[in-house]
């Protein structure tokens, strides 16, 4: 009985112990350090944030154009994926029917000169006599980028090239992944005579219904060779009707990007200079580009995207476009300095498309492919991540001499880091790049504080957390780059332009981990870093007010601080922004300074990014699990006790003018658009 007594006290011990603990570590995690931010929010000590300040970096890697934000459903339209010598692949296209009824193969009998191959269908069967073809037919199909998204009542308009030694019966069809089910089709007719030469067929198909892995068929029952070639199926409805897949570019005009850079990354070096993105190769009618395989991220594109869709994409963002061009560098073989000239001049034609009078040679081609006014290319980037290369310097110069000759107001970027030390050569920017764990990104606040402000101002062009604390997409990265955005955007007399990368991913080719926009054939989320972009999306030419931290313990909080006008409702605001990357809650005290009296509303709002586990990601079935919340803010005023969670990103926006800041209550709590 004794010894059971003892026990029982010894159990209460422990219980009343670690009770003891577990409220410590609460009331720890729940609020207790306490630090103050001191926003001076006067007029006088503002200072102008670049116009341009952030943007976003589009590099076709992970599918992200091809597959991805072009609309073009079909995959390797002109059957050149396989390469110009015959008989080739012809992946992912598959026959519909077995030997003894169809032999199917390239040759380079193309009506096009760039791309000379095209398919051979030989079909053996009839509709009459003893090999009788079956009654669905036989042919060929596509099932696009990991199957085509059809949806019931929508327009697909279908392009192709074909020739025929008899007339022809050609059935084309949207069909579930595996034949079975008729989404709409439409049969092409007409004599031999007619077809005996390269005919170019448009058909509009409706969906009857919605198939999200569906492929596209080409089939007959009649006897005879046909020949196909440039095989497109576009989605009418996209993004200005210019040919980009809506709902993947409204989340980059969500960000309100002022720029674009593109369209690499390593996509513009490639392994090897004869697998590079060459913009000539890239413009002019779709059915006449040869298309090219990225042998950096290893697939083919077929150039849908090109160098004219980019600028116009830049134009239908409204941001400006950053054009980085091949300065005779690849991965693996690089162009001797003595003889870059060529490849120099191609870069002087490539502006001159992009903003020469329609009269001139290569503006004439813009203007012929519909948009006679010149883009508005102001930067350009001679290279990418090539610094360390030995022609790189050279070659650089060579590039400068001739664009400012021919240019002068063209911003020039160089590749080289001027962060800690002056540039040996001239340049307008220079690009950073940074790729790292999350405690090195969120210490990188304070990587430009002390950068020169008298030499070029940086791109930082490629930025992200990777590895094990990015998972594919977490909640922690994700802070750790808000971190280094704020010190960004408090040192934006250094820092002129700021993009993530990568943007986006075909969650069917993740080739680079992670990225800020996930996609398939028709879903879509954005990661956590995608949402930190947003908090952003009005400081680009906000003006910035100086703040200080003084914290009692140490703590691990970065804050700034803007003023702005709404893009969306006018209004000026004070936008202050804070990343809480520790543990602990902090009782926060806000005070601003050097406002006139009267002159901040009573309310504002709050919006929160955080969640459970600092691990915690978006995914297709949870895509809203970390988003920013927004709620209202009610103790608004020049001082305020602000309680900022553990892992978090706020920003709280005080609205400054004597107007309303109208919240419902259905939006007190809610997911934001910031
Ligand atoms: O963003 C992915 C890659 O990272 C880019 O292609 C390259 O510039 C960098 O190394």
């Amino acid at each position: 009985m004794g010894s059971s007594k003892a026990s029982c006290s010894v159990s209460l011990l422990q219980l009343f112990i670690v009770v003891c603990l577990v409220f410590q570590c609460f009331a720890k995690n729940h609020a207790d350090l306490s630090t103050t931010l001191i926003v001076n929010a006067s007029d006088a000590s503002g200072k102008p944030i670049p116009e341009t300040l952030f943007g976003i970096f589009f590099e076709e890697i992970n599918h992200a154009g091809a597959g991805g934000i072009w609309a073009e459903l079909v995959s390797n339209r002109g059957f050149e994926a396989g390469g110009p010598n015959t008989p080739s692949n012809i992946d992912p296209w598959s026959v519909i029917g077995n030997g003894s009824l169809i032999n199917v193969e390239t040759d380079r009998t193309s009506f096009f000169d760039r791309n000379k191959v095209a398919l051979r269908l030989e079909v053996l069967c009839d509709s009459k006599g003893d090999n009788i073809c079956p009654a669905d037919g036989v042919g060929v199909y596509n099932p696009g980028f990991w199957g085509m998204n059809i949806e019931q009542g929508k327009k697909y308009k279908v392009v192709f090239y074909v020739r025929s030694t008899e007339s022809l019966n050609l059935t084309v069809s949207l069909t579930g992944s595996n034949g079975v089910g008729n989404l709409a089709s439409s049969v092409i007719t007409g004599s031999a005579l007619h077809f005996s030469n390269w005919t170019k067929v448009e058909t509009l198909l409706v969906a009857k219904e919605t198939n999200r892995n569906s492929r596209l068929q080409l089939t007959t029952t009649t006897k005879g060779v046909i020949w196909l070639d440039q095989v497109s199926a576009m989605p009418l409805d996209t993004y200005k009707g210019h040919g980009f897949r809506s709902e993947l570019v409204e989340m980059l005009a969500d960000l309100k990007p002022k720029f674009i850079r593109f369209p690499g990354g390593c996509f513009v070096e490639g392994e090897w200079l004869r697998n590079a993105f060459r913009w000539k190769a890239t413009v002019g009618p779709w059915e006449e580009r040869p298309g090219h395989f990225g042998d950096v991220w290893m697939y083919w594109t077929d150039d849908g995207l090109g160098y004219f869709e980019f600028l116009q994409l830049a134009e239908d963002l409204d941001a400006l476009p950053i054009w980085v061009f091949n300065n005779g560098v690849s991965h693996n073989d690089q162009v001797d300095t003595s003889a870059v000239l060529p490849f120099v001049q191609e870069a002087l034609d490539g502006i001159e498309f992009a903003r020469g009078d329609p009269t001139s040679k290569w503006g004439s081609l813009r203007a012929a492919m519909g948009h006679p006014e010149p883009f508005d290319l102001r930067y350009v980037a001679v290279g990418n991540e090539d610094c360390g290369k030995k022609n790189y310097r050279g070659n650089y110069l060579e590039f400068y001499k001739a664009i400012r000759n021919a240019y002068p107001d063209i911003q020039i970027i160089s590749n080289c880091d001027g962060s800690s030390r002056p540039l040996d050569h001239p340049a307008d920017m220079y690009d950073y790049h940074v790729y790292t764990n999350a405690n090195d990104m969120f210490s990188r606040a304070n990587a430009f504080d002390r950068t020169s402000r008298d030499g070029p101002k940086a791109f930082v062009s490629e930025y992200a957390v990777t590895g094990k604390d990015a998972g594919t997409g977490s909640l922690l990265a994700a802070l750790a780059e808000a971190g280094f955005l704020i010190g960004l955007e408090k040192n934006s007399d250094a820092v002129e332009m700021v993009s993530y990368a990568p943007l986006f991913v075909n969650a069917n080719d993740r080739r680079w981990n992670p990225d800020a926009i996930v996609f398939n054939s028709f879903q879509h989320y954005g990661t956590p870093s995608y949402w930190v972009q947003q908090f952003f999306s009005e400081s680009s030419g906000a003006t910035l007010l100086s703040t200080s931290l003084q914290a009692t313990s140490s703590n691990s909080l970065v804050a700034s601080a803007i003023t702005f006008q709404s893009s969306v409702d006018k209004k000026n605001y004070i936008r202050i922004k804070v990343v809480n990357f520790g543990t602990n809650a902090v009782n926060l005290k806000i005070s601003i300074a050097g406002l006139e009296p009267n002159s901040l509303q009573l309310s504002g709002s709050q919006t929160v990014l955080t969640s459970a586990n600092v691990m915690d990601e978006n995914s297709f079935s949870q895509p809203n699990k970390v988003v920013p919340n927004q709620s209202l803010l009610k103790n608004v005023g020049k001082d305020m006790n602000v309680t900022v969670p553990p892992r978090s990103f706020t920003s709280f926006d005080l609205l400054k003018e004597s107007s309303n800041l109208k919240m419902t209550g259905s939006e007190s709590s809610s997911r934001s658009s910031i």
